[in-house]
């Protein structure tokens, strides 16, 4: 046999494999997905990295907890409505996952005292974290497609903020996970926090985090409109009189949030504030008590009507063009509608929460609330279960209030005859 030929059939052989391999998926995701995942507090998050940290053990905790976060949501995907299922974007995004998922469970037979196999573990999660990159912007596209393909179908901004709460909370974890093992295992010491571990700070300075958004928010917002707002940052230490606040966090995540709330602020200020010359500052307080840490961005940007506050949060109604993935042009203060809703999974991913009160004709004030204790700080993740599948399965909801007349009430009728 010919060179030629022998690597035809290798390649042959190989794709028999891997179409093998592509066919006992639907089984794995079954087996994984009866498995709830396993939420960690920040406390186990921190023993997983300190002086003790054991590799062999989060090896084996996630070549197995993995699956599991992964499975439980791909079966959440296959709930969503064929005609987002089948847009290409949506498909890209389940064939990262059905690949993601395959590499991991290679692991599942090998030996976790073997080096090389460790090593090859953290390789495997940094070629995953990198084929997720795109996830939202790709998936908000999915849902682009579908709302210009079908713009009359009712199903269900219900349904879809569900489900993508879920999945974007579900990424957030999975994230969290593939990142501590990455970091704290990669054999060095980050250059810049030395203290952290993994992403997560244990003496998070949260003045500092709040300042550093403020500068980024502040340039992107001096190129576009030429000015910007200041800032005003007051702490409330109840616990430590006059110490700067400090909580045990992920300085990523807190920057983030900060970074999205801060940029709506500007935005709004300078877009009610046409003179710009006196715009209203910022106001942000940050207080720390026994059992919360809050954080309020005040702004005097006009604030939005309350009857659009929940909206705010919809992936479905955003305001903003539809931005084209890798087109440079898009607003910088304003992109996919996204800023606040997926702000709020990552408050809520340990906890806690974020929410907006405005005041139409004023301003808006958006507060996160995060656990002060490292001891409350658990992960909030998505189950795949019965009460979840009964979500996919509501259609639209029949409203059980009046629908408030526009014509005037014909009094006549109700006239009793003399
Ligand atoms: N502080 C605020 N004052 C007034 N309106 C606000 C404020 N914060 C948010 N909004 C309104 O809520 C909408 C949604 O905000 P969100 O941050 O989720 O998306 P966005 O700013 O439009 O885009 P991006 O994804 O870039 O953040 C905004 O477009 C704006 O209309
Ligand atoms: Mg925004």
């Amino acid at each position: 046999m010919g060179r030629k030929a022998a690597g035809r059939i290798m390649k042959f052989v190989r794709f028999m494999m891997k179409n093998a391999a592509l066919a006992s998926v639907p089984k794995h995701i079954d087996h994984f997905s009866k498995f709830s995942p396993s939420p960690l507090s920040m406390k186990q998050f921190i023993d997983f990295g300190s002086i003790n940290a054991c590799e062999k053990t989060s090896f084996v905790f996630l070549r197995q907890e993995l699956p599991v976060r992964l499975s439980n949501i791909m079966k959440e995907i296959n709930l969503l409505p064929d005609r987002l299922l089948t847009t290409p974007s949506v498909q890209m995004v389940q064939s990262w996952y059905i690949q993601s998922l395959m590499e991991i469970l290679e692991f599942l037979d090998k030996n976790p005292d073997d080096h090389k196999v460790l090593t090859e573990f953290v390789d495997a999660l940094v070629t995953i974290r990198n084929r997720h990159n795109d996830v939202v912007p790709t998936m908000a596209q999915g849902i682009i497609e579908y709302k210009e393909a079908f713009p009359h179908d009712p199903v269900t901004n219900q349904n879809i903020q569900y489900f993508l709460d879920r999945f974007y909370m579900s990424r957030i974890s999975i994230r969290m996970l593939i990142n501590q093992h990455s970091l704290i295992f990669d054999g060095t010491t980050n250059p810049v926090h030395p203290n952290t571990i993994g992403s997560i700070d244990p003496h998070c300075q949260v003045g500092e985090v709040v300042q550093d958004a403020f500068h980024s928010a502040k340039m992107l917002c001096d190129q576009y409109y030429l000015c910007s707002p200041d800032l005003i940052l007051q702490e409330m230490n109840t616990e430590k009189n006059n110490h700067p606040i400090s909580i045990v966090y992920v300085p990523s995540h807190l920057y983030h949030m900060m970074f999205e709330l801060l940029k709506n602020a500007m935005r709004a200020t300078i877009e009610t504030h046409e003179s710009s010359n006196n715009l209203p500052p910022i106001k942000v307080m940050v207080s720390l008590g026994g059992e919360d840490m809050s954080i309020k961005v005040s702004d005097k940007g006009g604030g939005v009507p309350f009857r659009r506050t929940d909206k705010l949060f919809s992936y479905m109604y955003s305001t903003a063009p539809a931005p084209q993935i890798g087109e440079d042009t898009r607003p910088p203060l304003a992109g996919f509608g996204y800023g606040l809703p997926i702000s709020r999974l990552y408050a809520k991913y340990f906890q806690g929460d974020l929410q907006l009160y405005s005041m139409e004709g004023y301003g808006t004030d958006a507060v996160i609330y995060l656990k002060a204790l490292s001891t409350d700080s658990v992960e909030r993740l998505p189950v795949y279960n019965k009460t979840a599948l009964k979500n996919y399965k509501v259609s639209q909801e029949a409203d059980d209030w009046c629908v408030p007349s526009k014509e005037p009430l014909d009094v006549s009728n109700f006239k009793v005859a003399k």
